[in-house]
């Protein structure tokens, strides 16, 4: 023991430390980094949400989303055979509706030719094997700019619930292989997977957007589908308190005893722990939405040359991974698809 102490002074001494363990070992070079490394992001792990307009040849900047653009049908048939090529697994659709077609109860929701519906058959009928998830909340169609309908200033849900159920029909008709249900009425799930089964559609699947919060994350999703200036008020009657974790579980252990396949998180980055958590309880395919302003903020932070956009997209969407995700909506899918197929 003298002897041991004896040495260990000496090393200190001569300025190095007597560490028996030193974990920099692993890291101190590039083979030795791959081979420890716990989580990869591949292209298999992305779901490119995307956004339509009507018109034809029509790709319309979003511009509190650089880099991001509103698509006409054709155009996101041809973004749906990029995703293709990319080997990015599935699209999630989200309309910009005309502004004369919504009204107080969102009618157009249910219309077997809308927007939405017509891209389904669209991109179904030109890329069949591509993965297609649509939104299931009445906010693109409302005039009030809510996901549900309204009595006065309430949300109804019941009378909602309903609604979305025909809404989620009317979208598996059309192509939807996913409804992805992201209104946060309470027992929608359960309506919705029974009305897709008495319809005898067993095999659309439901990712349900279990624990959504009241962001302020939202806001340039809500300019890209023109909700913002409609919006009267805010979501907290139905979207989640951002403080509370807890209820993200209650909420997720209701979808899925519902019958819900997949479960969600949204946003996404401020809200990691409660993937885990999700993860480690469930055990589900557990998804994470980068939403609209974590997108816009490493965008423009990287445009301003404050961090290295590529980088923090790739930390980003790595950091899902190791929160336990299986998989990322994001709208740096194409991009980040490119990037993973040319580094392989
Ligand atoms: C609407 C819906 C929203 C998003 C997806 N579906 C906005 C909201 O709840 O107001 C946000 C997506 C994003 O910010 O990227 N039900």
């Amino acid at each position: 023991r003298d002897r041991q102490i004896e040495m260990r002074e000496t090393r200190v001494e001569d300025g190095s430390l007597d560490l028996a363990k030193r974990p920099r070992r692993n890291r101190r070079a590039d083979w030795s980094r791959r081979l420890v490394r716990e989580n990869v992001l591949t292209v298999d792990d992305l779901i490119w949400p995307i956004f339509l307009i009507e018109g034809e040849g029509r790709r319309e900047a979003v511009s509190a989303m650089p880099g991001v653009e509103r698509l006409s049908v054709d155009e996101a048939v041809r973004g749906a055979e990029r995703a293709a090529r990319l080997g990015i697994p599935a699209l999630a659709l989200f309309p910009y509706t005309d502004p004369d077609l919504r009204d107080p109860t969102g009618s157009e929701a249910l219309n077997p030719d809308n927007l939405t519906c017509r891209a389904l058959r669209a991109i179904k009928a030109a890329v069949p094997d591509l993965g297609l998830v649509t939104d299931v909340a009445l906010d693109p169609y409302t005039s009030h700019g809510h996901d549900g309908l309204m009595a006065g200033d309430r949300i109804l849900n019941d009378a909602t619930v309903a609604v979305l159920v025909r809404q989620a029909l009317t979208q598996a008709e059309a192509g939807a292989d996913v409804i992805a249900p992201s209104d946060m009425m309470d027992g929608r799930i359960g309506a919705i997977r029974a009305g897709l089964d008495d319809a005898g559609r067993t095999d659309v699947q439901i990712m349900s957007y279990a624990a959504k919060y009241a962001s302020a994350f939202y806001g340039p999703f809500r300019d890209a589908i023109g909700t913002k200036k409609a919006l009267i008020g805010d979501k907290k009657t139905y979207q989640m308190d951002p403080a509370n974790g807890d209820e993200a579980i209650r909420e997720a252990e209701l979808d899925v005893a519902e019958g819900a396949d997949m479960l969600m998180v949204k946003p996404g980055m401020p809200y990691l722990d409660v993937v885990r958590r999700l993860k480690d309880r469930f055990r589900m395919p557990t998804f994470a939405y980068q939403v609209s302003g974590e997108y816009s903020m490493i965008r423009a932070a990287a445009q301003n040359g404050w961090i290295d956009g590529e980088a923090a997209m790739l930390e980003s969407l790595l950091a899902f991974k190791r929160a336990g995700a299986d998989g990322v909506l994001t709208y740096f899918a194409p991009e980040v698809a490119e990037r993973l197929n040319a580094s392989r």
